[in-house]
């Protein structure tokens, strides 16, 4: 980096989760090169103060508006005159201020779909963590990446990892001579367990990730393979592919990120400690690398590598994505919007871990699939596809905007 660039600006929305707390790590390890621009969070005001206090944005936001009055309370009261914004567009107002040269896009679920879009309308470099913004959005979020001039660089990290495989080209799988993306799964916390052994699982269980510390929500997702199914979307997207392309691959040691196969045979792995802080040190950085605090990968001490093939008929949540993919228009909507309604109903106990994918197929079967070609479709078919899951689950109608995270 050339010592007199000045700081670059980076607004962090849902700053006070895992992605979050990952990303203000690698920030802070890299003191000078950033500057915090903005905090967003849900309602978890004791975390955010401490990160005001510690990175000094100018700008905060919080979803729930009780959260952002506690919050510039607090503040106030420790001399720190920070004003609070509330809601989605108070967190859209962050991820498009002039001072942000890069968001990173770390709500989790529907609820970081606006900002995301914010972030692109206002051309910025947008570090995608958020999967669900992308999968119930799709061509839209993809058409507002490119009329703006922003870019979308993947955090995921085994969307960072084929972006790390691929050429810098930007060109298509074709002409960079792909032959198939494989994208790995650490295959969750349940991996080879039996239907029979899955019917009384408890969230507990469920969040007990094997390789990685998550949010809840994507911990559940992991352990039904949505998440995996999420993600073979994002795929799709990110690298302008189809699920045809992309094959699934178990591997339990999370060691080996995600691999890009081309027409020669050759097979690019990236690989790595599981730790989130080198896909988000690689995507704040990129082109250049950054230090990250990651533990370096020990070759002699990691231990073999396996792989398997997932267990689609155990697990039916990665055929209801793929199956959504090739619907196309609303689809991928109606599916993450189902699969965030039965998750929250499972993390609350009043649906059994088996019944998530019933809940989506329900949706998929029940809510038309119409042109994801507006934001008002998209909020549509979120809204219809909730409606329908939480019929069959049994729920009373819910605000959209509801907090699961
Ligand atoms: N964790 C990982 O290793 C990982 C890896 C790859 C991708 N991702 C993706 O990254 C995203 C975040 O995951 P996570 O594990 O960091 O989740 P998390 O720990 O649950 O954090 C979620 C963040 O979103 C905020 N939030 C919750 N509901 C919100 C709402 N309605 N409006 C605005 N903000 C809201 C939360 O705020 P409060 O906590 O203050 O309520 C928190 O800051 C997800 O899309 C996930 O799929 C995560």
């Amino acid at each position: 980096m050339n010592e007199t660039q000045p700081a670059s600006g980076v607004a962090v929305l849902g700053s006070t989760g895992t992605i979050g707390v990952n990303t203000l790590d690698v920030i802070r390890r890299n003191p000078g090169r950033y500057r915090v621009s903005g905090l967003s969070g849900g309602r978890n005001v004791g975390r955010m103060v401490e990160q005001v206090m510690e990175f000094r944005p100018g700008r905060v936001a919080m979803a729930d508006a009780d959260a952002a009055r506690a919050v510039e309370r607090e503040l106030r009261a420790r001399d720190l005159a920070v004003e609070v914004g509330v809601g989605e567009a108070g967190i859209a107002a962050i991820a498009r201020d002039a001072s942000a040269a890069q968001v990173v896009a770390g709500i989790v679920g529907a609820a970081g779909l606006v900002p995301t879009l914010a972030a692109a309308r206002a051309g910025k470099r947008i570090l995608l963590a958020n999967k669900e913004a992308l999968v119930m959005s799709g061509r839209l979020l993809m058409d507002e990446v490119a009329a703006h001039g922003a870019e979308l660089l993947p955090v995921d990290s085994e969307h960072n990892a084929i972006f790390q495989c691929l050429p810098a080209t930007g060109e298509n799988l074709d002409a960079m001579g792909v032959e198939r993306i494989l994208l790995t799964a650490s295959g969750g916390p349940f991996r080879g367990c039996s239907r029979e052994a899955l019917v009384a699982v408890t969230p507990d269980q469920a969040c007990a990730h094997p390789r990685w510390t998550m949010g809840r929500k994507i911990s559940v997702d992991s352990a039904t393979l949505m998440n995996k199914g999420l993600e073979l979307i994002e795929a799709c997207w990110l690298f302008d592919a189809d699920p045809d392309r992309v094959q699934v691959v178990i591997h339990p040691q999370s060691i080996i990120h995600s691999l890009v196969a081309y027409v020669d045979g050759s097979v690019l792995a990236q690989m790595g400690n599981p730790d989130m802080r080198t896909p988000i040190a690689h995507a704040l950085g990129w082109p250049d690398r950054v230090p990250a605090g990651v533990e370096p990968l020990d070759l002699l001490t990691c231990g073999s590598l396996d792989f398997e093939a997932p267990d689609e008929a155990g697990f039916p949540a990665l055929g209801l994505a793929r199956e959504a993919w090739w619907a196309g228009g609303t689809a991928t909507t109606i599916l993450n919007a189902a699969n965030e309604e039965a998750v929250a109903a499972f993390l609350e106990h009043r649906l059994g871990f088996l019944q998530i994918p019933d809940a989506i197929r329900e949706a998929l079967d029940r809510v038309e699939v119409v042109a994801a070609d507006s934001l008002e479709a998209v909020q549509e078919a979120d809204r219809r596809a909730r409606e329908a899951a939480r019929g069959w689950i049994g729920e009373p109608p819910l605000d959209r905007r509801g907090l699961h995270g």
